[in-house]
């Protein structure tokens, strides 16, 4: 298991002086399912250098203080996180998937990305994999596409073609999506089936999936 501790930028430290205080702003919000917020959850996060355990509701709270990466950001029922900025949408994804404050780990950035595969009943989210191309870091399907780098902007909520996609797109969908850590299941078709490359360049990019995946983790 991975440690379940962040680090946050460092004006965070400086804060805890103003107090955050609008009273329609709702953490829950900070999850796909609001049913599934634990506002009363103790997590650790690494508060440069220092590690502090305080429940969900609180670190939150002092994210949306001063200049940090939540200010500005109301949680209600209009809160749309594919707007907010990237910074807040990591945050979002730390607390709601890595730190597990809402219960199925699925934050408001979670979407149904069944697209991914061919056959959208295909399609594992939960699936795990752990490798060398995750930097032997245990990523599941659904936290790995939000996050790698090369494919994050991609939206498989929605039917997806891959025939005007990159090289890199391909082989993160095809290569390490669904032959490597088999986010389709055992048909292994993603909807960039079929599509293979030579073995020196498979090799090659075995270093850029591995540098995806690095930034993968850091989202998580
Ligand atoms: C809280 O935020 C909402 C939405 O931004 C705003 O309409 C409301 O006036 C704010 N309330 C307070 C007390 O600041
Ligand atoms: C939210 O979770 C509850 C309780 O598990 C469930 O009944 C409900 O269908 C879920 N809502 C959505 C939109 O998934």
């Amino acid at each position: 298991m991975r440690a379940t501790t962040l680090v946050f930028s460092l004006t965070f430290a400086l804060l805890g002086t103003s107090a955050h205080a609008n009273s329609s702003d709702d953490n829950k919000y900070i999850c796909f399912n609001t049913t599934k917020y634990v506002g009363t959850k103790n997590v650790e996060v690494d508060m440069g250098g220092t590690l502090q355990t305080k429940p969900c509701d609180t670190w939150i709270d002092m994210l949306q203080t001063g200049t940090n990466d939540l200010a500005g950001i109301t949680f209600d029922a209009n809160f749309d996180a594919s707007t907010a900025s990237d910074a807040a949408k990591r945050h979002i994804q730390s607390f709601g998937t890595t730190l597990k404050c809402c219960s199925d780990g699925k934050s408001a950035l979670y979407k149904n990305q069944k697209y991914f595969c061919k056959d959208p009943t295909d399609w594992a989210p939960d699936k795990t994999y752990k490798g060398p191309e995750t930097s032997n870091t245990e990523l599941s399907c659904d936290v790995w596409v939000a996050g790698d780098d090369d494919i994050k902007n991609e939206d498989f909520s929605k039917p997806w073609s891959c025939d005007e996609k990159s090289a890199t797109i391909k082989q993160d969908v095809q290569l390490l999506g669904a032959d490597v850590m088999g986010c389709c299941g055992a048909t292994k078709q993603s909807a960039c089936h079929p599509y293979s490359v030579s073995g020196a360049a498979s090799l090659q990019h075995v270093g850029v999936i591995a540098l995806a995946a690095a930034v993968a983790v850091f989202l998580a």
